[in-house]
């Protein structure tokens, strides 16, 4: 009983220190809510667009600006997948040529700035659940 604290003290440390500090901390799982990340990138288990993706959106105010900045909805699905301005931002099985990741992880991508704008990059491992449930492909799930 008295070896129970040292981990969890190391877990805080951890999640302080991590540059990923909002995520990280939260991806623990906290209360048994599914995770934006999952918690398992390239795990076996689909990755659901309502469970997972969605709650990744909201997090990180993707769905306070797409509402229609470059003429894209983040939400609904259908919305998502009908693209924006510069046409369909999912290609389903194939992430990194979708412009939805490219937007996520490319300085300057091809067309106009990092996603989110403004913002703090999403972490690699929240970006691997997105990419995950494009090459799944990308289901209405
Ligand atoms: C502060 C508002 C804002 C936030 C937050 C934001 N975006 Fe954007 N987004 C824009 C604007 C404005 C554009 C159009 C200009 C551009 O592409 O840089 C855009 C463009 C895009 C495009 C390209 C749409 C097209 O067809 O040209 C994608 C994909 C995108 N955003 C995804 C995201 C995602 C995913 C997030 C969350 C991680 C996010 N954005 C967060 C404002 C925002």
């Amino acid at each position: 009983m008295h070896s129970n604290v040292a981990p969890r003290i190391w877990l805080v440390l951890v999640c302080v220190i991590s540059l990923g500090l909002l995520s990280s901390c939260k991806d623990s799982g906290v209360d048994g809510v599914v995770p934006p990340g999952g918690g398992q990138p390239g795990g076996g288990t689909n990755v659901s667009y309502a469970l997972q993706i969605v709650p990744i959106f909201d997090e990180y105010g993707c769905s306070g600006c797409h509402g229609g900045s470059g003429g894209l909805y983040v939400k609904p699905y259908a919305q998502l997948m009908a693209g924006g301005n510069a046409g369909k931002v999912v290609i389903p099985g194939n992430a990194d040529g979708s412009l939805l990741i490219e937007k996520l992880t490319m300085a300057t991508p091809p067309i106009g700035s990092r996603m989110p704008l403004m913002g703090i990059p999403l972490p690699d491992s929240t970006v691997q659940v997105i990419r995950d449930w494009i090459n799944q492909g990308a289901l209405n799930n």
